[in-house]
């Protein structure tokens, strides 16, 4: 590992590569890993990765708080993820059908999560909580979907957050909700029609990008319960960015509060493509009745992938790890903040933290810190939460806060 503050940052390759991508690949890149639009010292293309640390196409290392957006929660090339992919791989991945993993993986999450009594899998987020919503249609005949507003729930036209290329037809059975308000949920209801409401998707809790997170207020979650069971309504669970890293289970299960379906991805393989649905017992008839698949939805290298990853993420107590880690993040640059004079906003679970300035026009406090960071060798990004993996350690807080204190200093400069 090198100095990562000292190391002098070349960034060749990765601007000959933008420039070619931009003559083959729309825009140059597109989607949530595109850095367009975002300050020059976040690279755009990257060579490999390991525990915390990743390095980019030229050679430079960093300590990665994004964690991919998600997908890594054991931190890159965990050993026993890739023992267990690389033994599958070597046997097979793409096959005429699923091998034994599927059976065994449905097992382990029907195990792992309270409410989960069958399993489906898919490949992506967005297929995840698409076909979430597709179950409950069919085991209500309704057609209404209520969500939260600015919520992310995928790329599909019903929940991607441009309209461009989708048609209003394709939302028009979505009505919206402000999260943590009930009195908006009940005028949502009104306004869809109580006996057309299928469903009811919401997230752990409230991660829109570009804004500050907020903890679910439990009143909230069991009135969205009684709602649902009022209405005859699916209580659908999106836990696709939370799933695993607030609990060993579902999340809202220190709650006491049980979704009927829930979507996951990101964290269930630690970087491997899949997708999880799992639901209650009166849902799966619906489920078998539904046409949903893909080419590749039943590869077997992701599935032997989850296995390991959501048995290491028990056997290493992999929340307890981040949790603990995330604290001492979050404490540690809550005083270095003050002590530098910097007001920052830290909000939503250790693990998953998002910082904001108070005040922040257009993100340029943001910028101008996230770009710091990148300069002394830390990945974070300025409006969308970051994610902590088990890989992170004492050594990579203290990293991340003698960069934080140049990039504090660097936004204090800029005022
Ligand atoms: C809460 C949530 N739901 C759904 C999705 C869509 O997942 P994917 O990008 O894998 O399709 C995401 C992706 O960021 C997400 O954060």
């Amino acid at each position: 590992m090198t100095d990562l503050a000292s190391h002098e940052r070349v960034r060749t390759l990765d601007f000959e590569l933008r420039r070619r991508a931009a003559s083959v690949i729309p825009g140059g890149m597109y989607g949530h890993m595109t850095v367009g639009a975002l300050p020059d010292a976040h690279p755009q293309f990257y060579e490999r990765a390991e525990g915390s640390r990743v390095w980019d196409v030229d050679g430079n290392e960093y300590v990665d708080f994004m964690c991919s957006f998600g997908p890594i929660i054991l931190g890159y090339q965990h050993p026993k993820v890739e023992a267990a992919a690389a033994a599958q791989r070597a046997k097979g991945d793409t096959l005429p059908g699923p091998s034994e993993s599927i059976v065994e993986l449905a097992e382990l999450l029907v195990e792992r999560v309270a409410h989960a009594e069958w399993s489906m899998f898919a490949k992506n987020g967005t297929d995840a909580t698409t076909v979430s919503l597709m179950v409950a249609r069919a085991h209500t005949a309704r057609s209404k979907v209520l969500a939260a507003a600015g919520a992310y729930h995928g790329s599909a036209p019903w929940a991607t957050f441009r309209m461009e290329g989708t048609t209003p037809g394709d939302r028009a059975n979505v009505h919206y909700y402000e999260f943590n308000d009930t009195a908006s949920v009940e005028r949502a209801i009104e306004q869809a029609g109580a006996q057309d409401i299928a469903a009811i998707i919401v997230s752990p809790f409230k991660h829109h990008a570009g804004f500050d997170q907020e903890m679910v207020d439990p009143a909230f979650a069991r009135r969205l319960r009684e709602l649902c069971d009022e209405l005859g309504a699916a209580l659908v669970m999106d836990e696709v960015r939370s799933g695993f890293r607030l609990n060993h289970g579902g999340s809202w299960e220190p709650l006491g509060v049980d979704p009927d379906l829930s979507a996951w991805s990101k964290g269930i393989a630690n970087g491997y493509p899949i997708a999880a649905i799992l639901g209650k017992a009166p849902y799966a008839e619906a489920a078998s009745r539904i046409f949903v698949t893909g080419s590749f939805w039943f590869q077997a290298v992701p599935m032997a992938a989850a296995i390991a990853t959501i048995n290491a993420l028990q056997d290493e107590d992999a929340v307890g790890t981040m949790e603990r880690i995330g604290t001492r993040l979050r404490d540690g640059f809550d005083q270095l903040a003050r002590e530098v004079g910097v007001p920052i906003c830290q909000t939503g679970p250790v693990q998953m933290p998002n910082l904001s300035f108070p005040g922040d026009q257009e993100f340029a406090k943001a910028f101008v810190f996230s770009a710091a960071m990148h300069e002394q060798g830390v990945i974070v990004h300025p409006r969308h939460n970051w994610f902590l993996s088990a890989a992170h350690s004492d050594a990579d807080v203290d990293r991340f806060l003698e960069a934080a204190e140049i990039g504090l200093r660097a936004v204090l400069e800029s005022e």
